[in-house]
């Protein structure tokens, strides 16, 4: 069961903008995506902005951590020039600004909920609750409206409980990667809609095991078109990736 978009432009806009910006959707949707991933972590107090390392020196500059620092001052840091001189000036989102571009394009999110560890819980319910409130039009989870729903996932299962617990008509994906034995209990507890996992671990068996379950497969992050056809002959319902100039949103 996969309600969604086939191919989703992973962090926005792949390898083609910087990671977790508006400007990476903008360049999504100018190669006709309308479905992105993107990361969501706390910032010191409590809002929920997007952003992939808690450590800052990759993606933003300078030293310190998205949990030690004010939301004012994430949202001046500079995400854009690492990637290239073009993007200079292009800040850190909020996940409300993201949800907000994402609603006003017609763009389906995955909201990877992904703490600073020590923040599971803190981050899954602030995430959460946003979410409602964003999406609350489409809530409580009407199989009608289901697609307008964005899809938690996380590799955190406590994260993804307390999401659950906050918010539980937004459905969740539990991210995994390698299948464990217990995979099934996991999705289980969760009332999960979906397993997503590294395409690279995943075998013919385990993705038929997954579907002959019920559950919707997601893999990460598929950047050859010969390696989205094979998976998705296993029965891998949809993928994120890197290469959204090779991999076009309505990839067959
Ligand atoms: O959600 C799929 C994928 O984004 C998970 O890995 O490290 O790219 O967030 P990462
Ligand atoms: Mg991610």
């Amino acid at each position: 069961m996969w309600p969604y978009p086939k191919v989703v432009a992973h962090r926005g806009g792949g390898t083609l903008a910087p990671e977790n910006t508006l400007a990476a959707m903008r360049c999504g949707l100018d190669h006709g995506f309308h479905a992105v991933e993107f990361d969501v972590m706390l910032s010191k107090d409590g809002v929920p902005v997007l952003m992939h390392d808690p450590e800052f020196g990759r993606t933003v500059p300078g030293k310190g951590g998205v949990a030690q620092t004010m939301a004012a001052d994430l949202l001046q840091m500079d995400a854009g020039k690492w990637f290239s001189e073009t993007y200079t000036g292009e800040t850190v989102p909020t996940y409300e600004m993201a949800a907000l571009f994402c609603q006003q394009y017609g763009i389906w999110m995955n909201v990877e909920i992904k703490p600073v560890p020590g923040f599971e819980v803190e981050t899954g319910k602030a995430v959460a609750r946003l979410t409602r409130q964003l999406f609350s039009a489409a809530l409580p989870a009407n199989p009608s409206l289901m697609q307008a729903l964005p899809l938690f996932s996380s590799f955190s299962f406590e994260a993804l409980m307390s999401a659950k617990q906050e918010t539980p008509g937004i459905p969740r994906g539990f991210l995994t990667d390698t299948i464990q034995p217990d995979w099934q209990q996991r999705l289980q507890a969760l009332d999960a809609l979906a397993l997503h996992t590294n395409h690279k671990h995943l075998t013919p068996a385990l993705a038929g095991a997954v579907k002959q379950a019920g559950y919707g497969l997601f893999c990460y992050t598929v950047n050859q078109p010969d390696r989205a056809r094979a998976i998705m002959e296993w029965g891998v319902d949809a993928f994120c990736t890197d290469r959204i100039d090779l991999i076009a949103a309505d990839f067959q």
